[in-house]
């Protein structure tokens, strides 16, 4: 074999799906992460959902984490208008929960066969349906602590530094161990702290557990974390909706026992006291939660076996009412604001 001969190593190339708060954040530390005996940094590119966006788009990213903007392209994926040069073999997707399966169908036809999905969503309902419609093999799912927020379109803020953990909702096995390496040497472990979860399926499931247990009740109690154990009526629903929630993770098969669902609540409400969930802050934004795949799918669960959940019920419909109501209010002052 001749010089000339050797087979050119691909340079990595990352595709971020949505380019919100988790998207840029993940997006920057990608390409600022020097690749283990390769030369160069790896490649990102940002795939938006609106021709708006990628006409708003100033060409590099802002992250509170990084000295200097990062730059990388970006292209549309909404409707008709994708504009991608060429195919997708690391696919990063950073939509919210109820967006994701649209925006992956939008991407569909550019990824390569064994195009690696990386999923991050809050929730288990998604990271089930894409491992089942795109092939449990090639889907990855992140649970993360960190925190992210917007100051502005492509300029995010990294406010809570947390921990990141990787695995596969495959049986556990020697390929998906080395499948799970070799993604993990790929991005950016170090700076976002990522590591390996032989069992990311029972670290999905209490984070599900938790959060259905807190987020619809800071918005129906319109409050900060830590103050769910001080309202003593948010706190007896709490009570309640742990104990319900315990009880439905008991009868579902596939689901881990949590039987002190109530003391890791109260140590998460302790931990963020001054925090506004990110249910709480949709709400407030007057954006679509991320509930139908919380308390929602709890309820789908709970239906597919039979059980009873009236708590959870409950509190999905009070959830609706309100999320609602907050869009009616937002498109209220729209109407009024006067013509310029
Ligand atoms: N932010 C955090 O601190 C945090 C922490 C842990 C976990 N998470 C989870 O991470 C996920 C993302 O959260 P986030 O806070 O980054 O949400 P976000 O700021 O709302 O970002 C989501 C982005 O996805 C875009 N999008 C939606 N559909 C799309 C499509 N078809 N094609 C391209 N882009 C599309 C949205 O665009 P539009 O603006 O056009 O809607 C938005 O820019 C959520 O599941 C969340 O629960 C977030």
């Amino acid at each position: 074999m001749t010089l000339t001969d050797k087979p050119i190593p691909q340079p990595l190339h990352w595709h971020v799906l949505g380019a919100g708060a988790m998207g840029c954040l993940w997006a920057c530390a990608m390409a600022m992460q020097a690749r283990d005996g390769a030369s160069g940094r790896a490649q990102v590119s940002l795939l938006l959902r609106h021709q708006a966006a990628l006409l708003s788009y100033p060409g590099h990213i802002k992250s509170s984490a990084m000295a200097q903007p990062v730059v990388m392209p970006a292209h549309t994926t909404g409707g008709n208008v994708v504009d991608l040069p060429g195919q997708i073999d690391n696919l990063f997707v950073a939509t919210k929960a109820q967006d994701t399966l649209p925006a992956l169908t939008g991407v569909a036809k550019y990824l390569t066969t064994d195009c690696r999905i990386v999923l991050l969503q809050n929730g288990l309902k998604v990271q089930r349906e894409v491992s089942q419609q795109f092939g449990a093999e090639r889907v990855f799912c992140l649970s993360t602590s960190h925190g992210a927020w917007l100051r502005a379109p492509f300029d995010v803020v990294h406010a809570g530094n947390g921990e990141t953990w990787l695995g596969q909702l495959t049986p556990a096995s020697d390929d998906s161990a080395a499948r799970q390496q070799a993604l993990l040497a790929v991005l950016p472990a170090q700076q976002l702290n990522i590591r390996i979860d032989d069992d990311i399926a029972a670290r999905l499931w209490r984070k599900l557990a938790i959060n259905c247990a807190i987020n619809a009740l800071t918005v129906i109690h319109d409050c900060r974390n830590g103050e769910l154990l001080r309202i003593p009526a948010a706190r007896q629903t709490l009570t309640r909706l742990c104990h319900e929630i315990s009880a439905l993770l008991q009868a579902i098969p596939a689901a881990p026992a949590i039987d002190d669902l109530f003391t890791q609540v109260q140590q998460v409400l302790m931990v963020t006291t001054d925090n506004i969930s990110s249910t709480l802050q949709d709400v407030r934004r007057a954006r679509d939660t991320e509930i139908d795949h919380l308390n929602g799918y709890l309820c789908e669960l709970a239906a597919q076996h039979g059980l009873a959940c009236p708590v959870n019920k409950a509190v999905l419909q009070q959830m609706r009412v309100l999320e609602s109501r907050a869009k009616q209010a937002a498109q209220h002052t729209i109407n009024q604001r006067p013509l310029t």
